[in-house]
């Protein structure tokens, strides 16, 4: 079975706390784009064997996806062993749910090939199991993510647009960000219910207008300025909105020109080299 595992974007992200679990009830609309990596899902003869085309990657109980199989395995009974390949196109350790895609694509490629017909929500349940962002990914499109990240609703489509994202080359622990974020009073807040009437109203700019995460002011400095850099070369190219994805480092722009998203893309493309013009995905699950 071929399946794509679409990046996803944090339109706004918001921590309203931390929980006696250690994680943090999060507040987030979430938006699939059509960067994504591919995936083979075979029947196995034997164990299952999972290769990649990044050879740093780990193929073994580590990476999401054999994790997910498992999963999957364990909650419906099933005795299907799998063959997993995955083409990797989004970055790793960006910010843009790469791993909890491609995870949240083996359970919808398990569910099919079993013929468990779970629902979407049940995967998504399962999903929760794997990691925080991996029910989102099952469902994907636009939607208000909350609690862990497992509460989901649907939300009406971002507007179609043109989307250039750019991930520069260091590295955040997600964890230490979160640890950061628990140490400073959050001034700056994203404007969620505003979000949510812009989706409503179908206002491209108004969303655009509102995309904010609060990550970004917890960044260390120098990195801090880095993404402020990409954020100013995306609106001064005409960006209606710019902002991190998730605990970065990738930034995305919205564009509704295309020439515009194009030139931002050229821009930014000469100086980094994760760079993708792409355009948004209302809804992956149906495909
Ligand atoms: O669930 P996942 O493995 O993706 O989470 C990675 C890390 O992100 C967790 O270990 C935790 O430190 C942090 N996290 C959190 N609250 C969330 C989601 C993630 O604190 N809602």
């Amino acid at each position: 079975m071929h399946i794509k595992a679409y990046a996803k974007l944090n339109l706004t992200l918001d921590i309203l706390g931390r929980r006696e679990d250690g994680y943090h009830d999060l507040q987030m609309v979430m938006q699939s784009v059509d960067l994504c990596d591919e995936l083979t899902v075979t029947p196995a003869s034997g164990e299952g064997r999972m290769s990649t085309t990044l050879s740093y990657l780990p193929c073994d109980g580590r990476n999401l996806a054999q994790q997910a199989a498992r999963a999957f395995r364990e909650r419906t009974g099933s005795e299907l062993r799998v063959d997993i390949h995955i083409q990797k196109r989004i970055p790793v350790c960006a910010g843009l749910g790469g791993g909890s895609s491609d995870a949240a694509a083996v359970l919808r490629a398990m569910n099919e090939l079993t013929g468990a017909a779970l629902t979407p929500r049940e995967l998504a349940e399962i999903g929760g199991a794997v990691g925080s962002d991996v029910p989102y990914c099952v469902l994907g499109g636009t939607v208000l993510a909350q609690g862990r990240g497992e509460r989901l609703t649907p939300l009406p489509a971002l507007p179609p647009c043109h989307v250039v994202v750019c991930k520069p080359s260091f590295s955040v622990s997600t964890p230490q960000l979160f640890t950061a974020a628990d140490r400073v009073r959050l001034h700056l807040r994203p404007d969620t219910p505003g979000m949510l009437q812009a989706l409503e109203e179908r206002d491209l700019a108004g969303a655009a207008r509102r995309l904010y995460n609060v990550f970004a002011d917890v960044l260390p400095p120098q990195r801090g300025k880095e993404i402020q850099d990409i954020t100013g070369s995306l609106l001064g190219c005409g960006a209606l909105g710019a902002c991190m994805s998730g605990t970065g480092p990738s930034v995305f722009g919205l564009f509704d020109d295309p020439a515009a998203a194009r030139s931002a893309y050229t821009q930014l493309a000469g100086a980094y080299q994760d760079t993708f013009l792409c355009h948004t995905v209302s809804e992956p699950c149906a495909e």
